[in-house]
Formats: structure tokens, sequence, C-alpha cells
């Protein structure tokens, strides 16, 4: 994996820092293909359109061996692909037949050597990159990566530039010729059975998952997707329906209380109002007796201004709007202005009497 993405970055950034910059028909030296220090990306003289051929020209690449190639703008010719049974080297000058068991090969290039008659029960399926087809270039020789548990095997260890931030660290990777399920031993030289989950380790290449934690021991493949047991998920949605619920029974109480409150408010206000209303009436009663108990009084003019006073019901309004906001609260919903402070004062009095 750290393999595979250390290739993806260098080729991706190193392509334009460092590739030649001569174009096609300039000079170049062959001599100078070389693989960078610490990337070990391949350079010419030449752009990344082209290649140094033997006359120590620059000419147009002759093939690919990516998909997708870096350093071509929209519209650009790009170099056909290889087809099956040739491969494009380094240089990219022109397709080539693979390679037989034991010819030179180019590092990492494993898709250049020919694949084994068994290549479908060698090869490696989980794209770690311990080989291709079951074919494998080890220090620049073509093998099969046939090796089986405790036979002689080949290692390559080739340590890489790798870049944290500002951070620079050797990155060792260890390549060896044993069938997938076994690695290499640098030390012993044979092939020895990868490790299961948890079991101690030092490398990647020691582990069936290819992930050698920090602490020693075999982790999880990090390619592996996570997954939850379904307490987990129990948990999660009483979880999320029980802080619905708790929710909505948390505002129907306080609505409840709210609810309450106001309920109270209001019958306060009618007893008031009632109370009122019936000491109007005594107030209005007292008044009665008192004129019609008056001696010798016509009291024709006397009776109607009391009663127009006490008998008219809009007169009493601001009076009992008034009283009503010392004690019930709702004086501001029915209440707007303030006039008529000193017939209150009468009114009360007599209510008073
Ligand atoms: C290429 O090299 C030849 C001889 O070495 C020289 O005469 C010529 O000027 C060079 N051309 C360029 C573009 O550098
Ligand atoms: C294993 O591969 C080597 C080349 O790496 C080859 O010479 C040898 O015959 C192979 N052995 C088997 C059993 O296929």
């Amino acid at each position: 994996m750290l393999l595979l993405s250390l290739t993806l970055f260098f080729s991706s950034w190193h392509t334009f820092v460092y590739a030649g910059d001569q174009s096609k028909g300039e000079n170049c030296t062959v001599t100078n293909n070389r693989l960078e220090f610490g990337t070990y990306q391949f350079h010419s003289d030449c752009d990344v359109k082209t290649y140094c051929s033997s006359q120590g020209t620059c000419e147009l690449k002759g093939c690919r061996k990516d998909q997708f190639p870096f350093g071509y703008a929209p519209g650009d010719y790009v170099p056909p692909l290889c087809p099956p049974g040739q491969f494009c080297p380094d240089e990219s000058d022109a397709c080539q037949p693979w390679l037989p068991v034991g010819t030179p090969c180019q590092l990492n290039r494993d898709d250049q050597c020919e694949p084994p008659p068994n290549w479908q029960q060698l090869a490696d399926t989980s794209k770690y990159g311990r080989n291709v087809n079951g074919s494998v270039c080890l220090n620049n020789v073509c093998m099969w990566a046939n090796v089986t548990v405790g036979q002689p095997c080949e290692v390559e260890n080739t340590a890489y530039t790798a870049y944290a931030g500002s951070n620079e660290f050797l990155d060792v990777v260890s390549r060896g010729n044993c069938q997938i399920g076994s690695y290499c031993d640098s030390q012993s030289l044979v092939c020895i059975q990868t490790k299961q989950l948890d079991e101690t380790c030092d490398a990647d290449k020691e582990c069936s998952s290819f992930n050698c934690l920090r602490k020693g021991v075999c982790g999880r493949g990090s390619d592996t997707p996570k997954h939850f047991g379904t307490l987990v998920y129990a948990v999660v949605g009483a979880g999320i329906f029980g802080g619905m619920f708790a929710t909505l029974i948390t505002l129907f109480l306080i609505h409840r209380r709210q609810r309450d409150q106001e309920r109270e408010k209001r019958l306060q206000y009618w007893c008031e109002q009632n109370a009122f209303r019936r000491s109007i009436m005594q107030m209005k009663e007292i008044a009665r007796t008192s004129i019609l108990s008056l001696p010798g009084g016509n009291g024709n003019s006397n009776r109607s201004t009391v009663c127009s006073r006490a008998g008219s019901e809009e007169s009493f309004t601001p009076m009992i709007q008034h009283s009503v906001h010392k004690s019930s609260g709702l004086r501001q919903q029915y209440l707007s202005d303030d006039n008529g402070s000193s017939y209150d004062e009468i009114m009360m009095q007599a209510g008073q009497r």
C-alpha cells in the first residue's frame, strides 16, 4: 500500500519538478537516463512527452505505461498502451515483448516479466503490489513468486526517501519471491508463513493484512472497512429515539406548567371581576337607600346625577381595569392608557365606605 502511494506521489510530483526540459528534436544524452536518488523516479534530459533516442535527440514517446499519463494537455497526442504480452519500458520509446525469467528488468516493473504458467494461482489479487500476475522483478532480474514456505528465497530492500510535512525519513520497502501467504525473511532468506492479526511483526510484509502497526503487532488491513456490531446500532437507535421522546416529554411538562399558571391567573381575574361586580351592586344599593331615606328631599336632580354615575355600566370600565393590574397581572392585555385616575379614586373611596 505504502509502495503504491509513494510511487503515485513521486510520479505526480517529480515528473514536473525533475523531468528534463528538452522538447522534441532538441539534444539529449542517453547516458543521463537514470533513476532519481531517493524517489527512484526515472529521469532523462527530455521532457515528459519525449524520450532520448540513440541519435541524441528527444523524440515523441512511442508508448505509455500509465492509463492516465502526466504532463499532457487536453487534445495532445497521447502514445498508446502496450497490448497484452508486451510492456512499455521506463524510457517509453516503444513496446517490447515480455521478458523471460532470469533476464534483466527495471526496478519495480514486475509487469515487464513473463508470467508463470500457473499465474492465476500465484498472482497477488490484494493490490498490495507484491507481484504482477505471479512474476516479480527482484534486484533487476525477472522471477516468479513461486517459492513455498521453508524454501530459500530472494529479497530486495529499497530505501525510499519519504516526506511527512517538512520531515524527511527513510521508508524501506522489502520485496521477495515467496508465494502469497508467505514472506522472504531478510536474515535467514527463507520463506516464512505470514502472521495473523495481533501477532508480533517488524514489517508490513510479515502480516497477511500487510499492515504492521507501530506497536509491533499485525493490525487490520489499512483498506478494511470498519464494521459495527448490532449492539452499536441498537444503542445509537435507542439514543436517537430516547432523545426524541425525552424532548417531547420535557416540552409537554413545561407547557403544562405554563398552562396551569395561565389558568390560575384567569381564575383570579374572574374572581376579582366578580368581587367588583358584587361591590358595585352593593354600592348601588347603598346609594339608592341613602337617597330614598333623605328627609324631605325631592332629589330629582341629585338622584339623576348619582344614578347616572353609579348606574351607567360604561363609566365603570376604567376603574375595573385599573384595579385589576395591581393584583392579577393581566392589565397589559386590556389597558392602553392611564386616564381617569381621579375618577377611580372617587370610586375607590365609594367602594371602601
Ligand atoms: C546539439 O548538439 C550539436 C552537436 O553536439 C550542436 O551542434 C547543436 O548546436 C546542438 N543543438 C542544440 C539545440 O543545442
Ligand atoms: C519457480 O520460479 C523459478 C523462477 O523464479 C523457476 O525457475 C522455477 O522452475 C519455478 N518453480 C516451480 C515449481 O514452478
